[in-house]
């Protein structure tokens, strides 16, 4: 039995979605901590198509428990079109739970997270506009409003009428937008309270009593490490922390309860939004993997940037989460290239620098250092065992373990669950193994 947390090891969009939907089978409880509707993610089963933003993909599982925790925030409008969508396929969603302490996304936070962007001009963050930011800022300042809150009508009405006066003057005295009328804004919400009101509970609890009936539960990261708030590339990140700690504050659970962390990274690397990207393609190149990979966002449809692996990144992405090992997605966007390069190391200003640079405008004068691969020049996505990769893929995995120091226990080959190598079964296989750098 063992607890994992799943987490990003790059931008974001790493394919969590389809390792952790994978994990699910042998979990009992799956957890997302943190993030909100910004996040999104497309699983294939059976032919049927799912486009899920907040609820863990293990909702798939019948007997799976989905626990959207704490550290999360909610837009109950979009959470419901979701539970809607998967209940019209015939998945029941009498397992999803949420907690009564994540915040709650109001019409206020969408406003002024897309108001804020506009008057940012060129210092914007290139935010998902889905009021993220501004959702956790009332958390911080202590006048959010929570799951809990929603649950109590009476309540809810006199903290909507204190809390929107003051959005108010934001609105029109700052962003020139009309006021919110509180009464239209709590009609709307009390519908989605009773909607919502079954799936409420105190889910540090119920996480606890899984983990004292020894239950699997995997704890799935949305965006990426370098998305962090306190560890990410700073401004260009997103309000919460992806990071493999932020599991147990987001979950309320100890470290302790924490068996492995597995990093999820793509064979190259992508980023939406704005901030630097020293790997970037602006090339023929990079046209290639974004076609070839499909890169545009789940959520808001924007062409992701695309750029070889970061070396650099994927070593600090070690660090910082304490990886076991990585899961290596889109391996097979990278079959026709002749040759492959990984960024090794950054040069800034004639110095070479191994490790990435806090200051961020350290980080934008970062240029790779890159050491090229022979490419393979072979579809792969038919591959099932390491053995049917050829050569040069397979020393391909092994540069990147060696870069990184750390073993590769899945390397995925495409959007279905069948076109998956498990090297090792990470819940249940040995602590260290596999495709090692020797
Ligand atoms: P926010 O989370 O909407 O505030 O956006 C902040 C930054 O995080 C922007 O650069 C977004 O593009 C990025 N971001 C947020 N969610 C995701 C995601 O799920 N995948 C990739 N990037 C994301």
């Amino acid at each position: 039995m063992a607890n994992v947390i799943v987490i990003g090891a790059q931008w974001g969009d790493e394919g969590k979605g389809k390792i952790t939907d994978l994990l699910s089978r042998s979990a009992d409880v799956v957890v997302r901590y943190q993030g909100g509707v910004n996040a999104g993610h497309t699983v294939v089963v059976n032919g049927q198509t799912f486009k899920l933003h907040l609820i863990p993909s293990g909702i798939l599982y019948p007997d799976t428990e989905c626990i959207v925790a704490s550290g999360t925030v909610i837009d109950p409008k979009v959470l419901i079109e979701e539970l809607d969508q998967v209940e019209a396929l015939g998945v029941s969603t009498q397992n999803f739970k949420i907690s009564q302490a994540a915040h709650v996304t109001m019409p206020y936070h969408r406003l002024i997270d897309q108001a804020s962007e506009e008057r940012r001009g060129s210092r914007k963050i290139g935010t998902t506009g889905r009021g993220i930011g501004p959702t956790y800022a009332d958390k911080s300042e202590r006048t959010g409003i929570r799951m809990v809150d929603l649950m109590d009508l009476e309540g809810l009405r006199a903290q909507l009428e204190w809390t929107i006066q003051y959005k108010n003057v934001v609105l029109e005295k700052l962003y020139n937008l009309p006021p919110l009328d509180p009464e239209a804004v709590y009609q709307e919400y009390l519908g989605y309270a009773e909607r919502l009101r079954p799936h409420v509970v105190d889910a540090s609890l119920r996480i606890y009593e899984a983990t004292q009936r020894r239950a699997n539960i995997l704890f799935e990261g949305a965006q990426g490490t370098l998305l962090d708030l306190d560890h990410g590339t700073y401004p260009y990140v997103t309000s919460s922390n992806p990071i493999a700690g932020g599991a147990c504050v987001g979950a309320g659970v100890g470290p302790t309860m924490v068996d492995r962390v597995i990093g999820v990274a793509k064979a190259y690397t992508t980023r939406v939004g704005e901030g630097p990207f020293p790997t970037e393609l602006v090339d023929g190149i990079g046209e290639h993997l974004g076609d070839r990979g499909a890169e545009f966002g789940t959520t808001t449809g924007r062409k992701r940037r695309c750029g070889w692996f970061d070396g650099v990144i994927g070593r600090y992405a070690v660090r910082v989460n304490g990886l076991d090992c990585l899961a290596i997605t889109k391996l097979d966007v990278l079959d026709e290239l002749a040759e492959i390069k990984v960024c090794v190391a950054y040069d800034v200003n004639g110095n070479r620098c191994e490790h990435l640079p806090t200051d961020p405008r350290q980080f934008a004068l970062c240029q790779p250092i890159y050491e090229t691969l022979p490419g393979w020049k072979t579809p792969t996505s038919e591959c099932r065992a390491l053995e049917d990769l050829p050569q040069a893929a397979l020393d391909y995995l092994k540069y990147l373990a060696e870069l990184m120091s750390v073993p590769i226990a899945i390397v995925s080959l495409g959007a279905s669950r069948d076109q998956t190598i498990i090297i090792e079964d990470p819940i249940h296989g040995p602590k260290r193994a596999l495709l090692d750098s020797e």
